[in-house]
């Protein structure tokens, strides 16, 4: 599957219909630098996965405004053409003031549902206050896309947690919308959900959606659990599908990919070896010859930096024979800096670095090259492609595009990736050298191994892996997730007919008897009686 054969999918069904991407986090922002605005690309596997989706179909990216010069190049409508070279899509921007980013972004998105999700250890917070901007940012959101597609039929895609109630107030003013999100961080299970205060409305918000799409099927189970458990709705396990209003929403597994293609060919530009050649110079005489152990993540308690180091020093410690014929070089882009976990977690990288720079290093030799900055995409290309070994180290991930990444950006068949079994990459990418982040020892473990791993072993599992990416790639979750929807919604119905409730009777009757009356009287019964009846027969 290739850009053009998703393309062709979409022009079969667009004639009037718009597409609609929705995100909190923009694909490009605009900066002021000496020459002038310059366009960026965040760090961000959202923005990875999605930009080549958007370019291939045509449509609109509403998304938060949130660049210093990002006002500046916007039309009237706050819209502006992109990419800038060669504009394919139409990227609208929203407006948010600090007090709303602080409640809504910062708070309950990543201080509350984040850490929630990834069960890292870290306690999310909650606050009343920041609950209300939430509702009142995701209503803005509602706005723009009700006032993007006019009356015109659409598909509008929604991503992530930062908007989990935006598929209900677009449901409940446009019931013939199509509506599909994808959630691309864990789904936890229900007894990590349920301490979530608005637990109730967070889900009522998803079920808006006809389509909900996770990275891996442990998490749909998770949600349908979670659901099953905490509201009155009727879950066909069956099926994977749930009923809520009359309305079914589709719970499926997508795992989440790259462009392997485009990777492979920028791997080999201009802009990528003049990058590799800055890093060259950047790490010094000390670092020739030596093997180069690559981490590019942004900084995140999620992502097991302080692991990694760790296990570097531990390896060094064991190994004093490699010191000098290791280099580690890691990129680490400043994120959601406003927030105390993760000031923390700057601190503790810090002082880690600079203490094993200290412990080890020697002459010219720095064990540690540590680039706190944004890095833009042929940079972190480059990386990957100087890089003897990839590091991923998340505590837990929903999908980790480092390591697909990496793979793609390697058409010369040589390297070796580590990676953390709690991804959702670890469940395709099983020719990597897996590992429990939390295993210190087992983590310098395999740093030696992939120290020694002979080229043709690398080559082998190399050459698996770039098959399973290849073949998996991000036309071909694209293209699962929209013939996904075109085989539950029918595009011919009107907006008084898109209800749902007969395809609700169809599923019933699939059912098998016993459970199908139950279910059929939850269905209809008032909430009382729906409590009584299925912890009856529960
Ligand atoms: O994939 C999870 C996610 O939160 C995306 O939504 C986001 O683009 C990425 O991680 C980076 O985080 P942020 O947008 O908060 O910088």
């Amino acid at each position: 599957m290739d850009a053009l054969a998703l393309g062709n999918i979409f022009s079969g069904i667009k004639k009037a219909t718009k597409v609609v991407i929705v995100s909190n986090r923009q694909p490009w922002f605009h900066e002021r630098v000496a020459e002038g605005i310059r366009a960026f690309r965040p760090a961000s596997g959202l923005v990875t996965a999605l930009e080549p989706i958007i370019e291939a179909v045509g449509g609109t990216w509403i998304a938060h405004g949130s660049a210093s010069a990002d006002r500046l190049v916007v039309d009237r409508k706050n819209r502006i053409r992109l990419p800038e070279q060669n504009p394919r899509f139409t990227l609208r921007r929203v407006w948010l003031t600090p007090k709303e980013e602080e409640g809504y972004y910062y708070g309950i998105s990543n201080k509350a549902l984040w850490p929630l999700c990834h069960i890292v250890y870290t306690k999310p917070r909650f606050s009343r206050r920041d609950w209300e901007t939430y509702k009142d940012v995701n209503k803005r959101f509602s706005d723009t896309v009700l006032d993007e597609v006019g009356d015109s039929p659409a598909i509008v895609f929604i991503q992530d947690f930062h908007l989990a109630l935006l598929p209900r107030y677009l449901r409940n003013a446009r019931p013939d919308l199509k509506l599909i999100q994808f959630w691309h961080i864990p789904w936890p299970n229900r007894e990590a959900f349920r301490i979530f205060p608005w637990s109730e409305e967070v889900l009522d918000g998803l079920l808006g959606n006809d389509l909900l799409g996770f990275h891996i099927q442990y998490h749909c189970n998770n949600f349908l659990d979670t659901v099953d458990k905490g509201m009155e709705a009727m879950v066909d396990y069956e099926n994977f599908s749930i009923y809520r209003g009359g309305r079914p929403t589709y719970i499926r597994p997508f795992p989440i990919s790259v462009d392997f293609k485009q990777i492979g060919i920028d791997s080999g530009s201009e802009k990528v070896r003049e990058k590799k050649e800055c890093f060259i110079r950047d790490l010094g005489p000390g670092a020739e010859g030596t093997r180069i152990y690559v981490g590019a993540d942004r900084i995140d308690y999620t992502k097991g930096i302080p692991e990694r180091l760790r296990g570097f020093d531990l390896l060094l410690q064991r190994n004093p024979d490699l010191k000098k014929k290791v280099t580690m070089l890691q990129l680490a882009a400043p994120s959601r800096t406003q927030i105390e976990e993760y000031q923390s977690i700057n601190d503790e990288i810090e002082n880690l670095v600079e203490e094993i720079n200290r412990r080890h290093g020697a002459d010219q030799w720095k064990p540690i090259h540590f680039l706190r900055a944004h890095h833009d995409y042929p940079a972190v290309i480059a990386a990957y492609c100087m890089a003897d070994v990839v590091m991923v180290t998340s505590l837990h991930d929903g999908m980790n595009l480092v390591a697909k990444e990496f793979i793609a950006a390697r058409p010369d068949g040589d390297g070796v990736l580590l990676l953390s079994q709690y991804t959702g990459a670890a469940r395709e990418l099983t020719d990597a050298l897996l590992i429990n982040p939390y295993d210190i020892d087992q983590l310098a473990d395999a740093m030696l191994q992939a120290f020694h791993m002979p080229e043709k072993e690398r080559r082998q599992r190399m050459a698996r892996m770039r098959a399973q990416v290849e073949k998996n790639n991000i036309y071909e979750w694209g293209r699962k997730i929209f013939e996904e929807l075109l085989k539950r919604v029918s595009f011919g119905k009107s907006r008084s007919e898109a209800k749902g409730a007969p395809e609700a009777g169809r599923v019933i009757q699939r059912l098998n008897p016993h459970l199908a009356i139950v279910k059929y009287l939850t269905y209809r019964c008032s909430s009382a009686i729906l409590r009584k009846v299925n912890s009856r027969f529960a």
